[in-house]
């Protein structure tokens, strides 16, 4: 039986194989910030992707957006972020921490032996403030109020403030999305738990713009999709939940509000938001700047305020999912194998190619085969240094689908060893149509063994 999963054998692999590392590491670390590696970069754009795919490229509906990060500073007005995204914080005048107050009971004192916020003598805790989450700059070089600006702390309002421009280009009619992938940033305190809540993320946000009769019934079909987005890309069902959130739970712009829940190592917590965020972001907008934000349905003649549905992801919290959910401890008898059992599609490599020694020609031959994948367009890769044993693991380790082995065998009769991370099966397949065959069984339906 397979230890717990815990967030540092996460932390720990993905230091290993290049996934993610902490941030400034050599500076000694920036607070809740992280850097990709290269099977990061990759995983996090096959995520990206597979979003992209279900919420754009397999619908009639939805178009896509690329807004800037530093919108005019009255956006935060009109969207409410400037009175009321706020954290309730609490210092400790003894050991200069900060703390949320509302996660005191789980947040570690700064004094050794680790006690809780509050709990050592010397605790000097203060009262709660309220402490704005939105990261301020400046433009140009003189520091006034006048200058002052903000990062975005959600994608969503540069939908908002294009609604008009988008509405007009594309000829859209309710209901109809706007889609966009993008950074965020938000001067969070959090206990650290890894790539979970970090200052800058990025999110993939739609807001799709219905008739306010349709508001329920979409506000129920885009929880079920996206749900099933999950499911579709491999996260076992019965680790995945939604949760509505109470009234007093609810932001300032949401009637409606559920959140897909992913039950990872620190417990059920958030993975995505479904909102019903109403007509208050148009409205609001509306009001702060003087432009009409509505649409005119010409055949009814009827003039009105569209309603808007929110599911709003973070990239690197499916990131983490993703991992969580495939991370696996096999028991091979005399060792266990760590693997992770990564949906295909988001496998950051599909295929290792493996030339059993550096000699009598099996190099080229894997070379060859090398190429073959990348002209269809197959991540492979290519690795030769080290013992057969270890490439092996190391690409369990990276959650590579398949291994090529080129052997002694493969000059004599043109066909090499496939062996499959999941079942550890090994075949012996023709080097001719290889990639051919690989690709169709990437593509075939996949299921987590853990499952
Ligand atoms: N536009 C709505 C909105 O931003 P949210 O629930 O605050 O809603 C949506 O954020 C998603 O963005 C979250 O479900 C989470 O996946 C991700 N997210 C939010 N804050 C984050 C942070 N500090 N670090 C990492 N991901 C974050």
């Amino acid at each position: 039986m397979a230890e717990a999963l815990t967030m540092d054998k996460i932390v720990a692999l993905c230091k290993r194989r290049g996934f993610v590392f902490a941030a400034s590491e050599i500076y000694g670390g920036i607070a809740n910030t992280y850097d990709y590696g290269h099977y990061g970069v990759l995983l996090k754009r096959n995520v990206v992707d597979a979003w992209w795919r279900a919420m754009l490229e397999e619908r009639d509906d939805v178009v896509a957006l690329d807004s800037a990060i530093i919108q005019h500073p009255r956006t935060w007005e009109a969207s409410g972020h400037l009175s009321g995204f706020t954290d309730p914080l609490i210092d400790c005048k003894a050991c200069k921490l900060r703390f949320r107050a509302d996660h005191l009971d789980t947040s570690a004192c700064g004094r050794k032996p680790s006690k809780l916020a509050g709990d050592a003598p010397e605790c000097e805790l203060t009262e709660a403030r309220e402490f704005n989450l939105m990261f301020e700059t400046q433009i140009g070089p003189v520091k006034d109020a006048g200058s002052t600006v903000y990062l975005r702390p959600e994608t969503a309002q540069g939908i908002f403030l294009n609604f008009k421009n988008v509405l007009q280009f594309s000829r859209s009619k309710p209901p109809f999305g706007i889609a966009q992938v993008g950074k965020s940033f938000r001067n969070e305190i959090t206990p650290g738990n890894f790539i979970f809540r970090t200052l800058e993320f990025e999110q993939m946000e739609m807001e799709f713009f219905v008739p306010p009769s349709e508001a329920t019934a979409w506000y129920e079909h885009w929880l079920r999709a996206r749900f099933d987005w999950y499911t579709q890309y491999g996260i076992r069902a019965d680790k995945l939940r939604l949760r509505p959130h109470d009234p007093d739970e609810l932001s300032h712009y949401s009637s409606a509000t559920s959140d897909v829940e992913y039950e990872f190592p620190i417990g059920w917590s958030e993975l995505e938001g479904v909102a019903n965020r109403g007509d208050f972001d148009l409205t609001q907008h509306a009001e702060h700047s003087g432009e009409k934000l509505e649409y005119f349905d010409q055949q009814t003649k009827e003039r009105y305020v569209p309603h808007v549905i929110e599911p709003a992801a973070g990239v690197g919290r499916s990131v983490l999912a993703f991992l969580c959910d495939a991370y696996d401890e096999e028991d091979l008898g005399q060792d266990t194998r760590t693997v992770l059992r990564l949906h295909p599609a988001i496998a950051p490599v599909k295929v290792a190619v493996l030339p059993l020694v550096r000699k009598d020609g099996q190099p080229e031959v894997a070379r060859e085969i090398h190429a073959a994948m990348r002209r269809r367009r197959i991540v492979a890769e290519y690795d030769e240094a080290g013992s057969i044993g270890k490439r092996y693991r190391r690409h369990d380790e990276i959650g590579t689908p398949y291994g090529v082995t080129i052997d002694h065998q493969t000059l004599e009769d043109r066909t090499v060893t496939v062996r499959d991370r999941d079942t550890l099966a090994q075949e012996r397949l023709p080097v001719d149509g290889l990639a051919e065959e690989l690709e169709r069984r990437l593509r075939a339906a996949w299921r987590s063994p853990k499952a």
